[in-house]
């Protein structure tokens, strides 16, 4: 049995569709009425029943979180926090709590990095020191009790995920195809970007292989440019990119966001990935938004 964290949102549902067609058995922690395990109120761990049935698993993916891309009001960084930091810390004392513990291959993200402009960056670089970089190292911090327990531990450096039906692209398609597409600010930016069906694929080896632990960059090894990337989207939808929104919009639109997600710059390599010659089926920006828009 595999256990699913996030199972309803854009990736886990990928992943949960994967996993079953394979055969695996799927159970979903989550807060909906589908889940088949709730997950324990901020602050405390789950019950003895749920640790005990969580120890049955042979692995957990745990990909919940609230989103990002919305304006980070203190409400909204604190759900940023807690649904990371607090509920990976209570699932990850369920893992370690297992007398053979399940592996725990768990989300972070390429925002772990903080803006980097155009420095080249692998699992060794540092982490950053803004809002998101500290949230990701926390976020990831939080697993320890889980490794601490002798658990396999893996760590998804998720770039933004290129897929159909949700994530960036499910955002941008409508302005996109509207003609409005337009680069962020200056547009020179790095984007590093993984296709979905190269995520999912990662989570199933993540799963099966019992060598994988530590953090991985989940991104392809052809990071873009913002002015690349939406050069390219309109492209595969055959329109064309308006010249621009000024940085000073970004941040009256979104606030602290804007700098924080939308003009902050990571050019990361997937260098574990690279080392261990992971057969990226997208390795293209350019393929794998024909293929998110095809599909
Ligand atoms: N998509 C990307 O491009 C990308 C890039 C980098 C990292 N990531 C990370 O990968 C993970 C999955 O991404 P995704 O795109 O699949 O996200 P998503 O579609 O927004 O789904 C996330 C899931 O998390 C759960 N969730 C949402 N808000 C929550 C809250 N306040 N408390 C507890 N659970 C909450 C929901 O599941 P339930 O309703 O079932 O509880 C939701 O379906 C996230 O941690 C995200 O930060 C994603």
């Amino acid at each position: 049995m595999i256990i699913v964290t996030g199972a309803s949102g854009f990736i886990g549902s990928a992943v949960c569709r994967a996993l079953e067609s394979r055969g695996d058995r799927v159970l979903r922690i989550g807060r909906g009425a589908d889940a088949d395990l709730q997950w324990p109120a901020i602050g405390s761990g789950f019950a003895a029943d749920a640790v005990a049935l969580i120890g049955t698993a042979r692995a957990v993916v745990h990909l919940a979180g609230a989103t990002i891309s919305e304006r980070w009001t203190a409400t909204h960084k604190r759900a940023l926090r807690e649904s990371r930091v607090n509920l990976t810390d209570a699932l990850a004392r369920a893992v370690g709590a297992a007398p053979r513990p399940p592996a725990l291959i768990s989300g972070s993200a390429v925002g772990i990095y903080g803006d980097r402009r155009d420095e080249w960056l692998t699992e060794a670089s540092a982490p950053g020191t803004d809002f998101l970089g500290t949230l990701a190292r926390d976020w990831e911090a939080a697993t320890l009790p889980a490794s601490q327990a002798g658990a396999r531990v893996v760590l998804m450096r998720t770039g933004v995920v290129f897929g159909r039906g949700g994530g960036m692209l499910g955002k941008l398609k409508l302005p996109f195809s509207l003609g409005l597409g337009a680069r962020l600010g200056s547009g020179r930016q790095w984007l590093s970007w993984i296709a979905l069906e190269d995520a999912v694929q990662f989570v199933l080896r993540a799963i099966d292989d019992a060598a994988m632990s530590g953090a991985y960059n989940l991104c392809a090894p052809g990071p873009v440019t913002n002015a690349e990337f939406t050069d390219a989207f309109a492209r595969v939808l055959h329109r064309r990119a308006l010249v621009a929104t000024p940085a000073f919009v970004l941040r009256a639109a979104f606030g602290e966001m804007a700098d924080g997600v939308l003009l902050a710059s990571q050019r990361v390599r997937p260098a574990r990935l690279i080392e261990t010659g992971f057969p990226f089926r997208f390795p293209d920006a350019a393929g794998a938004l024909r293929h998110a828009v095809a599909a």
